[in-house]
């Protein structure tokens, strides 16, 4: 039967509990047809819980099994239930939260990270992630910037489109699951860096800055989209028709699923756009939003909506239709099961393959954020290592978000150099630990006795991982007081310490550099974070990554981002004062670390950056190229960033823009030629007509290392 056939035997009532989603608890253990226990407080009839289209996770293949074997005795077409999770950096094994993964500026790496994810949680039953989240984010106190890509929308773009790659694989199949996008649109902008916070930008910034990330996921084929909690132009996502159905369905041709968040409905009339929930399901419903997650206003009212002819038929029929699209696609109309398989599962989850990944990952985003020539620990000097600090024996370094992994999988920092130095050559003390109210320093003189003894120091503080992610905004990036304490004292103690910071933000860390002979932003790395650490730390493996978010000075500089607009009164010395100019009277404009920073064990040259022609038509093409040279002690990688500024447009334009990148790898002495081409596309935005093309006139190019990096050349464009 194909899904049209099926969808005309199927009942209203059961059309309607298809686009309802709860957790798997509301299944677990549960007779389906009575009217007791989660049913009836979700305020469900007695009978809906076996019509229920899909459910959160169980994260576990036999409950996985017992549900669905019990719902497809109850279920009266036979249509099996569908588990989604958020598989946000990893199921079982773990790699770094995205953040930190967006600094490899590897496309490849998170390719196959996702793809690594999506086979752990295929046989445990989910097949579908709540990922990639791919809002744009420019200020550090919003907690959710670690589940980001950082600040760039071109970047952004290209690892969205990686991670559906990596999750759904060419097409949906055996080991494959559906991506989701989140959070549509525009959730990262939230005024304060407050989460949930209102959302107001102009349509132009909307369109330019943070929507592509959200079209690159619907070009890449993405099977979901997730509406965000915040309003935009003063209407809450999840009944926000203009952006639903109008630009994301109709304008780009999505014909996926809209999976609304975490019971939004309920939230439409906490705004105050619906007066009841009654309302708020006709919003959510009209709007073209098709699964309600865990929340139950369309059950409750879409049947008198429909009856009163507020909702029609036809829409209702076209959410389930996507639905049922949805489940056929997967396999699971045929095959119930699927993929699940604990067996299978076991034998994958944190296997060799996976954990070499991870680590690979794990390294791979680490960066280098100052080094005063400590790093690398010489091995023929450096014998015994002290690793001090709340983060040092930590299985939690894997982060926010988790989904199934677990800190006892973790290789803490103290187990990857015992890896690598043997145990009696590891000594640890932890010094304090990372509460933000911590004021215990009782354990600093057991720390410092341990870095007056060993040869060298590895010093692991930052963030606690609870204070990263969902619901955490903050008025205080500055690593903790405790902390700071900590750092000085071992520093004081041994001159030959490496700070290795775990967070899930950049971080305002100007004071700790000033300590710190050496900063190694590890993010939170995951799994393989103790591995990939004591590589870096030896040099076994040469830092790589670059920054995607700058760090600020102080909180009072977010939000902050390169590309900004130039404005009309530009700071001209970032060092003093400039009066009634665009410029702080007590801090520089600058961040602390700009977008695309990241320091290296060896050096890298640039010379002979040249843009091929000074005037380029419309069907032409610009080439843009450079040497680089490795002229340093160790073979290494890295990112070559191209940057383009319009000079003059219909609307202001950014003073830079990143418009490609291209990560290579060095021999020592080695020489490699990079060049980029620029096309017509690539030069355009949304003009004062609010139509994207690009406009007739100047270009300046910047080829380099950072985004600092300086004017290589310029070009014209003309028809
Ligand atoms: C709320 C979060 O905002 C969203 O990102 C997540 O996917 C859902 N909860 C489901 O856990």
């Amino acid at each position: 039967m194909n899904i049209k056939e099926l969808l005309s035997h199927m009942s209203t009532r059961e059309k309607i509990l298809q686009l309802e989603q709860l957790t798997s608890g509301a299944f677990a253990g549960n007779n389906l047809v009575e009217d007791t226990g989660p049913a009836a407080e979700l305020k469900l009839q007695p009978g809906d819980l076996r019509m229920i289209g899909t459910s959160l996770p169980t994260r576990n293949a036999e409950k996985a099994l017992a549900i669905q074997e019990e719902y497809m005795k109850n279920n009266p077409h036979k249509i099996p239930l569908l588990f989604m999770d958020d598989i946000i950096h990893g199921y079982r094994t773990v790699y770094p939260l995205n953040i930190g993964l967006s600094c490899s500026f590897s496309p490849e790496t998170v390719e196959e990270c996702s793809a690594m994810a999506a086979k752990e949680a295929y046989y445990d039953g989910s097949y579908v992630t709540f990922a990639p989240m791919s809002d744009l984010a420019r200020d550090a106190r919003w907690g959710r910037i670690a589940e980001t890509s950082g600040e760039d929308t071109y970047l952004s773009s290209v690892l969205t489109a990686a991670a559906v790659k990596g999750f759904q694989g060419d097409a949906l199949g055996e080991e494959k699951i559906a991506a989701c996008v989140k959070h549509f649109a525009a959730y990262g902008a939230a005024e304060a860096g407050l989460d949930y916070n209102t959302v107001d930008m102009s349509e132009r910034t909307l369109r330019e800055y943070y929507m592509p990330m959200y079209r690159a996921a619907v070009e890449a084929g993405v099977e979901l989209v997730m509406t965000s909690f915040n309003t935009v132009d003063g209407i809450p996502s999840v009944g926000n028709r203009r952006l639903v159905e109008g630009i994301l369905r109709d304008e780009w041709g999505f014909r996926g699923v809209v999976i609304t968040d975490w019971a939004a409905q309920k939230e439409l009339v906490t705004h105050g756009v619906a007066a009841d929930d009654k309302e708020a399901a006709m919003m959510s419903m009209n709007a073209s939003c098709d699964i309600e997650m865990v929340s139950t206003t369309y059950a409750q009212y879409l049947e008198e909506l429909i009856a009163e002819g507020k909702v029609s038929m036809e829409t209702l029929d076209n959410a389930v239709l996507r639905v049922l699209a949805l489940k056929e696609k997967l396999g699971l109309l045929k095959k119930p099961n699927l993929g699940v398989n604990k067996e299978k599962g076991e034998r994958l989850f944190c296997c060799e393959a996976h954990r070499d990944l991870a680590r690979r990952a794990a390294e791979e985003s680490a960066v280098l954020l100052k080094n005063n020539g400590v790093l690398p620990f010489d091995a023929a000097k450096v014998k015994t290592v002290a690793v001090i600090g709340p983060h040092a024996d930590d299985g939690d370094i894997i982060g926010t978000w988790r989904c199934a992994g677990r800190a006892e999988d973790t290789v803490t920092v103290k187990m990857g150099f015992e890896k690598l130095l043997g145990k009696e050559n590891v000594f640890y003390a932890l010094g304090c630990s990372n509460a933000i109210e911590e004021t215990d320093e009782s354990g600093f003189d057991e720390a410092v006795a341990l870095a007056r003894t060993c040869d060298a120091v590895v010093l692991c503080v930052g963030e606690n991982f609870r204070d990263t992610g969902e619901g955490t905004s903050k008025t205080d990036l500055t690593l903790t007081r405790a902390q700071m304490h900590l750092v000085e004292a071992v520093v004081a103690a041994n001159a030959n310490t490496a700070v290795l910071l775990f967070n899930g933000r950049p971080m305002c860390i100007g004071d700790l550099e000033e300590v710190a002979p050496a900063v190694l932003d590890m993010w939170f790395p995951g799994t393989e974070g103790g591995n990939a650490a004591a590589n870096l730390v030896f040099g076994k493996v040469v830092p790589s990554g670059k920054v995607t978010a700058s760090f600020p000075r102080n909180v009072g500089q977010c939000p902050i981002y390169y590309n900004h607009y130039n404005t009309g009164r530009p700071r001209v010395d970032d060092t003093k004062r400039s009066p009634y100019r665009a410029a702080y009277i007590d801090s520089p404009n600058s961040p602390l670390h700009s977008f695309g920073y990241g320091l290296s064990y060896t050096e890298f040259e640039y010379s002979d950056a040249r843009v091929d022609k000074n005037v380029m038509k419309r069907d032409e093409v610009v080439t843009v190229s450079v040497n680089v040279k490795n002229v340093g002690k160790y073979k290494a990688k890295e990112t070559v960033q191209l940057y383009i500024r319009d000079l003059v447009g219909s609307t202001v334009r950014p003073v830079k823009e990143l418009k490609g990148f291209e990560k290579i790898e060095l021999d020592v002495g080695e020489t490699k030629q990079v060049s980029f081409t620029v096309d017509e596309d690539m030069l355009a935005f949304y003009g004062r007509d609010l139509v994207r093309k690009a406009e007739n006139g100047k270009f300046h190019v910047f080829v380099g290392t950072d985004s600092n990096c300086e004017k290589c050349g310029e070009f014209e464009l003309i028809d």
